[in-house]
């Protein structure tokens, strides 16, 4: 099979206050507005090498609208709809803003994505200009600003199938899972399209809802800018959620915390490279530290929240089953740390 996909692009969600989410962005995650075009916002890392990674769109609730991925060329793009087709998938091609004709389709979980080759690439304006020519423009200004978009992950109702179906159609590695220590229930495994350990991460989704996200990530080139950002994040009043910590999968420094529509963030740095092809990927447990590195605290309740909110009466358990709480939170305690 011809490499399909070459990287996440950018990420589409909406808001239901899309001017409060906009100035978090600029103000506090370190983004610029480069359009506004029919009311979505179009934003970028000041290292994203096309015009924009972020669209912010207006939504009566925080949720997902699209992933985008760059094929690996316009054959790979035709290729990609052909393998689609071809799985019963209905999608449709239209023109999108700085990314040509491109491909949307909604997979067999309810998230949509988005495949296109022509990629507007970022110009800057001459006030913009890096002194540097390999960076698409002058470095943020605001502490610990992301460099470039790193990962998304999404919540499905079957991490294993989800995986499968996605490295079967569209060629994603699959590169490790979490299977709990108590039960042989799959709760996240991590897929990508290149050297990084993902591009797209899974979580289990217990909810009735389809085609939710859980997060999507930025990349600091540092641990040191993410501890900066999380010091900045805690002066300016915005709360961490998880981290700063390690996750055992992928090796990443990692750092959670909200949008104003409480959609999740997470900045990122370090972590390993991976090019191995035929890569086996490895079973982990919650308490071999497959979320934290360190197997010395729990994850908040919080992190299983997904977005849109799950139908249902609890804000902080929603789409988590009963029967797998304990061992997703507090593996440790348990099972000692290994
Ligand atoms: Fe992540």
């Amino acid at each position: 099979m011809i490499k399909l996909l070459s990287h996440l692009s950018y990420v589409a969600i909406t808001s239901p206050d899309v001017e409060a989410s906009v100035e978090f962005y600029e103000k506090r995650v370190g983004l610029t507005v480069v359009d506004r075009i029919d009311g979505a916002v179009y934003l970028r890392c000041w290292g994203d090498y096309y015009r924009y990674s972020l669209v912010v769109l207006p939504g009566d609730e925080p949720a997902l609208s699209t992933m985008a991925w760059r094929t690996s060329s316009a054959e790979a793009l035709e290729e990609a709809a052909r393998r689609l087709d071809a799985e019963g998938v209905e999608g449709e091609w239209f023109e999108g803003h700085g990314i040509g004709r491109a491909y949307r389709f909604v997979g067999p979980w309810g998230h949509s994505m988005t495949l296109h080759w022509d990629a507007e690439h970022r110009v800057a304006a001459p006030a913009e200009a890096s002194i540097y020519p390999d960076r698409p423009e002058k470095r943020s200004s605001v502490a610990g600003a992301p460099r470039q978009l790193d990962h998304i992950t999404i919540a499905t109702s079957s991490v294993d199938d989800f995986a499968a179906w996605y490295n079967r159609v569209l060629g994603f590695r699959i590169m490790a899972k979490t299977v709990l220590d108590e039960a042989p229930i799959s709760v996240f495994s991590v897929l990508t399209t290149n050297e990084k350990s993902h591009d797209l991460g899974v979580v289990l989704d217990g909810s009735t809802r389809g085609g939710r996200i859980n997060h999507y990530a930025f990349w600091v080139d540092t641990r040191e800018e993410l501890l900066i950002a999380a010091d900045v994040l805690l002066e300016n009043g915005i709360p961490i959620e998880y981290g700063p910590s390690i996750h055992g999968i992928g090796e990443q420094s990692f750092l959670y915390y909200r949008e104003p529509s409480t959609l999740r963030i997470e900045l990122n740095t370090g972590g390993y490279r991976n090019y191995v092809p035929d890569w086996e990927p490895n079973t982990w447990r919650p308490s071999l530290g497959s979320n934290n590195f360190y197997r010395n605290s729990a994850m908040p309740m919080s992190m299983t929240e997904s977005f849109p909110p799950a139908d249902g009466p609890s804000a902080t358990e929603e789409g988590v089953p009963d029967e797998i709480k304990d061992a997703l939170f507090n593996p440790y305690a348990k099972h000692g740390q290994g």
